[in-house]
């Protein structure tokens, strides 16, 4: 790499001073999770003039064939507009691609706040323009997911020029799982946004009133929306979803590998 170089323990306070330059919560739960055990793995940091301006990296799940998320990605708001931010992120794809990554995905809000003539604005507008610009493409769009008003749009990037026509195209719905769900929880980072957690270990796969129940549950919290999402060759599990009220809420294309998506159900209580 050229401009971006391995972020270290010692950068972290600089990190987190470019993140606080445009949002203080952001900037603590990224000095949480870089304090974490492995949590620099795989950051980076993008250096000016010998500053560190600005900070990328990426994260890679578990289970999932050479798929990728983009991790905090930012430009200290003194050196934004200038061309670094992508100059940066393109660094990072162009190293993704040569280490055979296939696809890259990445979460972004619509948070809006008063700018100082007093008009709402999107902090994250110039964010959504470059991945945009960049490649990315909307996927996913989970509306008042962080909070009411406050979209989650997940985009999605292909790495890999290889030709997924044959072997990568999209499996049927016809594997059928023993899925059973085991809790019920508030999804971090969200004001009264849930989740069901499942495991494929259950007698049966879920029914209709199971999920009702779940959906009361989550009102006797006062929750405000249920997200949940699965392998779509999961067979059934759309149909049971749809009858007790949920809706489609998009499809992480090649997801898992080629052929097999991550798709997304959406409940508004
Ligand atoms: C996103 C970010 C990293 C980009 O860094 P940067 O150095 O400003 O990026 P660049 O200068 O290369 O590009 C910014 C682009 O956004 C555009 N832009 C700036 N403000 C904009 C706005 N309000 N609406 C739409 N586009 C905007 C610029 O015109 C430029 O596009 P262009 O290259 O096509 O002209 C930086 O703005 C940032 O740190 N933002 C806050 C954090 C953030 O949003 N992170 C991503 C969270 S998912």
């Amino acid at each position: 790499m050229q401009l971006l170089r391995p972020m270290q323990e010692k950068d972290i306070n600089t990190v987190v001073d470019i993140i606080d330059s445009h949002d203080d919560e952001d900037a603590q739960e990224a000095k949480a999770g870089y304090n974490n055990t492995g949590g620099l793995q795989d950051q980076y940091v993008y250096e000016h003039e010998g500053h560190i301006i600005g900070v990328t990296g990426y994260a890679t799940p578990p289970g999932c064939d050479e798929t990728h998320w983009l991790s905090w990605t930012y430009v200290h708001e003194d050196h934004v507009n200038c061309g670094h931010g992508r100059k940066m992120i393109t660094e990072l794809i162009d190293f993704l691609r040569a280490n055979n990554a296939r696809k890259l995905f990445v979460k972004i809000s619509d948070y809006k706040e008063a700018n100082d003539a007093g008009a709402m604005e999107c902090i994250y507008a110039a964010a959504n323009h470059l991945y945009k610009d960049i490649g990315f493409v909307e996927e996913v769009v989970l509306r008042d997911y962080y909070d009411e008003n406050e979209t989650l749009t997940i985009m999605g990037m292909r790495l890999t020029d290889q030709d997924i026509s044959e072997q990568g195209s999209p499996r049927p719905s016809t594997e059928k799982h023993k899925i059973q769900f085991n809790s019920i929880f508030e999804i971090a980072e969200t004001d009264d946004s849930y989740s069901f957690g499942w495991t494929e270990k259950g007698k049966h796969l879920f029914n209709v009133d199971d999920v009702k129940i779940g959906l009361d549950d989550v009102r006797g919290r006062e929750g405000r929306a249920v997200f949940l999402s699965f392998p779509h060759t999961y067979a059934g599990i759309a149909d049971t979803l749809f009858a007790a009220g949920f809706s489609n809420a998009g499809l992480l294309e090649d997801y898992f590998e080629d052929g097999m998506h991550e798709q997304h159900y959406s409940c508004y209580l």
